[in-house]
């Protein structure tokens, strides 16, 4: 534009000295400042996309092994209670530090519609720093359908689907990288995972997999979402009805029960029970920190920590 200006200013002038004082003013009204914009806008767009900084990040991870790219997503979903800030607290921790590199794991934490002011404040800061969780619409504690209420909103109301949808209890450690593990080499649709009840039974079709944690792949999650058979049988200890809908639909022809892999913690709950292995994909009924804290002992949780002149553990 300020091209096509400068020779129309130079044929339609006829006195050079005209020109001259024109072509200064012109000069100083227009092109400096169109030079400040440009910059700014050359800058601006350098800080915020640049393909420089994409160079240079593509330089920071040659430099790393190639990483394994995620083969499935799964989402967890830990059923807990709107006041359980300090178990959040917890298990943000837990699961902050563990990662699969061959499964996009996405922890939502789960519960019923808040009941009190001081939770429309802290769960709102909570959303605010860490956007993980996921109020559905319910009451709590009248084992009235929070796991249907659960798996049938999802697809509603998630902005993508996922491979798998967990549901877990927040008394279970579950390790990531062996769970994620665990279900690579198995069916993607039709898979009803977990620990199947009763405690000694090595057979996933027969009865139904414990509330510790069990897994729908994405077409059973939208089964139940979409089926009468589910919606007219709500109300009953919630993993006992899922195994029964899935019954009653002829439904999970895939189904894996990962024992000894999956437990309740030693001396809890008879022959769901058994000793810590290192094996290990999920420990439940852990309940004391005195628990939690063997586990995570031997699981070496903590054994990562780097030496530092800041702390001495
Ligand atoms: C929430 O559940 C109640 C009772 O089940 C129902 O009447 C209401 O329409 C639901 N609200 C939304 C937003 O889904
Ligand atoms: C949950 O809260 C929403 C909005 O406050 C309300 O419309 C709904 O009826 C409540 N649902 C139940 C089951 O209490
Ligand atoms: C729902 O349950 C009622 C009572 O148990 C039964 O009569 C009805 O046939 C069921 N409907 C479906 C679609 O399963
Ligand atoms: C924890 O670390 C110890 C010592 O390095 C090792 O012997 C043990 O096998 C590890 N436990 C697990 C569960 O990986």
């Amino acid at each position: 534009m300020f091209v096509g200006d400068l020779i129309y200013l130079l044929l339609t002038t006829s006195h050079k000295h005209l020109t001259n004082i024109m072509l200064g003013r012109w000069l100083v009204l227009t092109i400096l400042p169109c030079l400040a914009i440009f910059l700014f806008f050359f800058f601006f767009n350098l800080h915020m996309n640049s393909p420089l900084m994409v160079v240079s990040n593509n330089a920071i991870t040659l430099k790393n092994p190639p990483r394994r790219q995620a083969q499935f997503s799964l989402l967890i979903g830990i059923l807990t209670r709107p006041d359980a800030y300090d178990r959040r607290h917890f298990l943000r921790l837990i699961y902050g530090i563990q990662s699969s590199p061959i499964a996009d794991i996405d922890i939502k934490f789960v519960f019923c519609n808040l009941t009190k002011d001081d939770q429309r404040v802290l769960i709102a800061l909570e959303i605010l720093r860490f956007d993980d969780i996921i109020i559905l619409n319910c009451t709590e504690n009248m084992n009235s359908g929070k796991t249907y209420t659960y798996f049938s909103s999802l697809p509603r109301i998630l902005s993508h689907s996922y491979d798998y949808v967990m549901k877990a209890d927040d008394d279970v450690f579950l390790r990531l990288v062996p769970l994620a593990a665990s279900l690579d080499p198995l069916p993607r649709i039709d898979l009803y995972y977990g620990f199947v009840i009763p405690c000694n039974s090595l057979n996933p079709f027969v009865e139904y997999m414990s509330g510790m944690g069990f897994i729908l792949s994405w077409d059973l999650v939208e089964w139940i979402a979409e089926s009468s058979i589910p919606a007219n049988d709500t109300h009953g200890p919630e993993d006992k009805l899922v195994g029964k809908w899935l019954k009653m639909g002829k439904k999970a022809k895939n189904r894996f029960s990962n024992k000894p892999a999956m437990y309740d913690y030693p001396g809890t709950n008879g022959r769901c029970s058994h000793e810590l292995i290192a094996d290990t994909v999920a420990v439940h009924r852990l309940k004391r920190w005195d628990q939690w804290l063997a586990a995570l002992k031997f699981f070496n949780v903590t054994k990562g920590l780097e030496p530092s002149k800041l702390y001495n553990i």
